[in-house]
């Protein structure tokens, strides 16, 4: 959106331009050539280089259109490293110490009730440094097996 707004203009002014460049030339091309000023030729030839300009300062503009993409795509850039990331740590975050290996479930029972087991014989193993994901469902012991 934010490209098209500032982009949107540029085509619509360069063929305003054009228009009043044209009847500017015309007019004055013709003023000219009448009162013997100028030869219907050299004004000519003069016309004819005149729209051979046309594409390359079109070119020009379509050019400005792509900086002005750079700088819309550099601003989306920008707004990800000025991120802040959601989770962050609490008031006074407790360091994990002594953890130089990994940590390892064998076997793990857990219940909080008598005969209501929430983890069974559970065996996991998470090595230093890696990330696990637990998935399951709701009341499946996640919170449980992570507290
Ligand atoms: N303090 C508690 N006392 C008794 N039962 C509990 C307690 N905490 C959890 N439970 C029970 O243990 C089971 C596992 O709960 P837990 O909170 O670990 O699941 P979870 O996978 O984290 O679920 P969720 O996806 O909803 O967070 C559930 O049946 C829950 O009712
Ligand atoms: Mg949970």
């Amino acid at each position: 959106m934010s490209l098209y707004k500032r982009s949107g203009w540029m085509s619509p002014l360069m063929y305003l331009i054009a228009s009043f460049g044209i009847a500017t030339v015309l007019g004055v091309g013709t003023y000219l050539i009448n009162s013997g000023k100028m030869t219907a030729g050299s004004f000519a030839s003069f016309v004819t280089s005149l729209l051979l300009l046309y594409k390359p300062v079109k070119t020009l503009g379509n050019t400005l259109t792509g900086i002005q993409n750079i700088f819309v795509a550099m601003g989306r850039v920008f707004e990800l490293f000025d991120l802040k990331p959601e989770i962050t740590d609490c008031g006074n975050p407790i360091e994990l110490k002594g953890l130089n290996n990994k940590i390892e479930f064998k076997n793990v029972n857990f219940e909080y009730i008598e005969n209501h087991p929430v983890l069974k014989d559970l065996n996991l193993t998470v090595a230093k440094n890696e990330t696990l994901a637990v998935v399951g469902n709701s009341g499946g012991g996640k919170s449980t097996l992570v507290n």
